[in-house]
């Protein structure tokens, strides 16, 4: 087995591997970047949609009580308003006097400007809601907001949802989109930006039930991410205190990471009451009551928001996955990425660029993209582009060699153990399949082979 080293994952490991592979760039970098906004890369948008995929998945089509919405980002003026948004959507920031930067009172350590140690402002409230507006005259009455959650498109469609598919509770509405939130401070690489995605469930229960459902999608929550292969030690649950509490909420948790930068929020699951739900009834003038067959009654039901962030899910998917290890005296990196969430799942790497090897190579190539996504790798050596692979989190590389041609038989090397079988190419699918559906297939068939770089 290669030599562990004591390797401690950093954010400028990340952040570098996610450059240089093409996971995550800073977003319009020919022009400087803009402030924490970041743009997906080719492997970051398959990573990021396998994630996606992942929790719709087990949020939406796994279960018979959850539905699914895609609602728009610009709502109506008055459903911020309603929700509280306009209110109370806001950090205490103060301003230095001397450099003009502004922080987050709650940022601060000290009384001073952090930048250049001169003396602060009074803190006043800054409302997070990026506004534009609507037509073409740029007046209040026009103004519109970009939604800082996707949780409010799900509350006005209640009735929508109730009405169209006779839902009865308890049920939940799931969601995946942008939010935008113009953070006074960001940073951390993709942790706090100022454009995101998030995955949000609004879980519709009957009063006084809904503790049992809160405590019920605590763990539900924290168990998707053990599934993503998360490790638990890096996972940990951290109610809020009364005095965090957003305006809206009874109770929350946090699901916490262990980031490189230390324990921060990854999730958050919070008892909503019956705020939302309430707010609109009252503003839009609709009854938003739901009518239950087994009492009789009508009443407005609570709701239990799990709600995760695309990308601090990525940023943990990537810090996790991140391995170093002593390789006949190099350094091999290795994302051991879950095979459901890494974006190659297979490479071929033909072992010469001349006929009749490609022609073989691109058949299989042709053949297994029919099945998973696929990358055909024929630059450098055998050495560097397994480091490559490795380094993207590919779980399996297929090798073809001059010996193919005479045997019709490929290698597969597997990212983690490094382990090679030597397999028919007609039987490729079917043992790569056996593979991603967690068969161990790397033990000595009779008279087989198993051998290591
Ligand atoms: N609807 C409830 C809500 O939006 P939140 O705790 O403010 O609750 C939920 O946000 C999740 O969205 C967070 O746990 C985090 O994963 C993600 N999130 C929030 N602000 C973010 C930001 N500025 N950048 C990246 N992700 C963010």
């Amino acid at each position: 087995m290669p030599e562990k080293v004591p390797a401690k994952v950093t954010m400028e490991k990340i952040v570098s591997l996610c450059r240089r592979r093409g996971f995550i760039f800073p977003s319009s970098e020919i022009y400087g970047g803009l402030s924490s906004c970041w743009d997906y890369g080719p492997l970051g948008v398959e990573l990021k949609r396998n994630i996606k995929q992942a929790w719709w998945q087990s949020a939406v089509h796994e279960r018979d009580d959850m539905v699914g919405l895609d609602t728009s980002i610009l709502m109506h003026p008055q459903v911020w308003a309603s929700s509280g948004h306009l209110a109370g959507f806001s950090d205490p920031l103060v301003e230095c006097k001397t450099c003009h930067l502004r922080w987050r009172v709650d940022d601060l350590k000290e009384n001073n400007c952090p930048s250049c140690g001169g003396e602060l402002t009074e803190p006043r409230m800054f409302n997070l809601m990026f506004k534009t507006f609507m037509g073409p005259i740029e007046d209040e009455a026009a103004t519109v907001y970009l939604r800082p959650e996707t949780a409010q498109g799900m509350f006005v469609n209640f009735g929508n949802v109730l009405n169209t598919t006779r839902k009865r509770l308890p049920f939940g509405i799931a969601q995946i989109g942008k939010a935008f939130r113009n953070e006074i401070t960001t940073g951390n690489f993709i942790f706090r930006s100022r454009e995101f995605e998030q995955m949000e469930i609004e879980y519709f229960v009957k009063p006084g039930t809904d503790k049992e459902w809160f405590d019920y999608w605590v763990q539900e929550r924290l168990n998707w991410y053990l599934n993503l292969g998360i490790k638990k030690d890096n996972l940990r649950l951290r109610q809020h205190m009364k005095t965090e509490l957003a305006h809206y909420a009874l109770d929350c948790y946090d699901i916490e990471y262990q980031f490189p930068m230390g324990w921060a929020e990854l999730e958050g699951i919070a008892n909503r009451g019956n705020f939302d739900l309430v707010q609109h009834a009252k503003y839009s003038g609709k009854n938003l009551e739901y009518f239950d067959d087994e009492t009789k009654k009508h009443y407005v039901p609570y709701v239990i928001e799990p709600s995760a962030g695309v990308d601090r899910s990525t940023l943990a998917v990537l810090c996790d996955a991140y391995d170093e290890e002593l390789d006949n005296d190099e350094i091999r990196v290795v994302l051991r990425f879950d095979t459901k969430l890494a974006p190659i799942k297979v490479a071929i790497l033909p072992l010469s660029r001349k006929e009749p090897v490609v022609e073989l190579a691109k058949q299989v190539y042709t053949d297994l993209r029919q099945c998973w996504i696929v990358q055909y790798d024929d630059a450098q050596s055998i050495g560097r582009r397994y480091r490559r692979q490795d380094e993207i989190g590919t779980p399996y590389c297929v090798t073809i060699d001059f010996q193919s041609l005479e045997d019709q038989q490929a290698t597969i090397r597997e990212r983690d153990s490094m382990n090679q079988i030597r397999v028919p190419i007609s039987t490729l699918k079917t043992v790569l399949t056996a593979k991603f559906n967690g068969e161990d297939l790397f033990v000595l068939p009779p008279g087989g082979q198993i051998w290591k770089e």
